[in-house]
């Protein structure tokens, strides 16, 4: 295994503190931040402007001009997140070429290799008329800059089920009026619901309460079923939004109490640390709210953070026994150190709150306080000797 602490660069480290570490108190890594979230703004702006026929006549050529200078700042930071990219410390045991090909796979690095595809497509094709619309997938790169963006994609991963249960009852709800509507008025009014596509446009419609257009059923029992599927409509959209609203509730409740100064300082290992060391570490940290019996960790899994309980109770299930840890205590270290897989399984016993220390974080500490080191290490040396290490499963 490479150490990671060789191969350090020091002018590619800082780059990479302001380009992918940005630390709420770093200025420069703000300012970065603060300047691309406006200038992707602006761009996205001078393009929905471009395409009004009257201001592209009188600003064109300095609408261009302004989307050549986003093109070459996204291209320089593109080049530059890709330079930086064997300072992430989970691929610094991969070559630097191997790195920067793993992190260009990333998705937020392939949403920024497709914000300059329409740079290549203007070269390409300057005619094509997809170049405004391929412009637009800029406004993704914003989500770099919104964690909520994350939270929002794991309540629908979650509630998959349930979201896919309401889009097969709004299809068979479709269906349905359609065919019922084919058969009531489809002979009377044969050129708008003559046939099972232009019914099911009519009842997407009335579902979607865009109403039917000019399509107004003519006669009773026409009118009855327009109305019931208008209600229907409202039934049927009322409940995916219902479901990702209370996930998404859940889901920031779950993970978002507020980690504070005094919560890091009650940590016994962090107790001896000076003031500006544990601001940064508050910086550091993530809170994470578990249920009773949810599992934080599984024996085997690759580990990826360590955690320290701020108060509650987990179990700590080895091969040999089941160990207690409770409010000041630690777990989750020992597959950092060793980049072994996990040596046990880890439930939580009561509702716990955790701060959650990431592998990137936890190495760079490692190497700046080495008290911190010392104490970590010698804990799982203690751990490690009552887990031997023949136990390890890998996955
Ligand atoms: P890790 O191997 O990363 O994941 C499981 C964690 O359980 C491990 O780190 C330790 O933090 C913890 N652990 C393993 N063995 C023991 C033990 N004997 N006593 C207390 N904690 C342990």
């Amino acid at each position: 295994m490479d150490n990671p602490l060789e191969r350090r660069n020091p002018i590619r480290q800082r780059a990479f503190e302001i380009l992918e570490h940005g630390r709420r108190r770093d200025a420069a890594s703000r300012f970065l931040d603060i300047f691309l979230i406006i200038l992707i703004l602006a761009n996205v702006a001078v393009v929905i402007a471009g395409s009004v026929p009257e201001v592209a006549k009188l600003y064109g050529e300095s609408l261009r001009a302004f989307d050549r200078f986003c093109v070459l700042v996204f291209a320089i930071e593109y080049g530059a997140r890709i330079w930086v990219a064997p300072e992430h410390l989970m691929m610094r045991h991969h070559g630097p070429l191997n790195a920067r090909l793993r992190f260009a796979a990333t998705p937020l690095m392939v949403i920024d290799a497709l914000a300059l595809l329409p740079w290549l497509l203007e070269v390409l094709f300057p005619l094509s008329t997809l170049i405004p619309l391929t412009r637009l997938v800029r406004l993704l790169k914003l989500a770099r800059y919104s964690p909520a963006l994350g939270t929002i994609g794991r309540v629908i991963i979650a509630e998959r089920r349930a979201l896919m249960a309401c889009v097969i009852i709004l299809g068979g709800v479709l269906m349905v009026a359609a065919a019922i509507m084919l058969a009531v008025e489809g002979a009377k009014q044969p050129e708008r619901l003559g046939d099972m596509p232009k019914a099911m446009w009519w009842s997407a419609a009335m579902l979607a309460k865009i109403g039917g257009g000019e399509t107004e059923p003519v006669t009773s029992i026409g009118r009855i079923i327009a109305a019931i599927t208008v209600i229907l409509g409202i039934f049927c959209f009322a409940l995916p939004v219902a479901i990702i609203g209370r996930g998404f509730y859940e889901e920031i409740r779950r993970r978002d109490f507020v980690v504070t100064f005094a919560m890091v300082a009650r940590v016994p290992l962090f107790s001896k640390l000076d003031a500006p060391e544990i601001a940064e570490l508050v910086d550091m940290l993530k809170a994470r709210t578990v249920t009773p019996r949810t599992q934080i960790m599984h024996k085997g899994d690759r580990g990826e953070a360590m955690y320290f309980i701020a108060s509650g109770k987990v179990d700590v299930i080895t091969d040999k026994e089941t160990i207690r840890l409770s409010e000041g205590d630690f777990f989750g270290e020992m597959a950092l150190l060793s980049r072994d897989p996990r040596t046990a399984t880890v439930i939580a016993k009561s509702s716990t709150d955790l701060l959650v220390l990431d592998v990137d974080d936890f190495l760079r500490l490692l190497d700046r306080l080495p008290t911190f080191k010392s104490q970590i290490e010698s804990v799982a040396k203690e751990r490690r000797d009552a887990t031997p290490p023949q136990q390890f499963t890998r996955p």
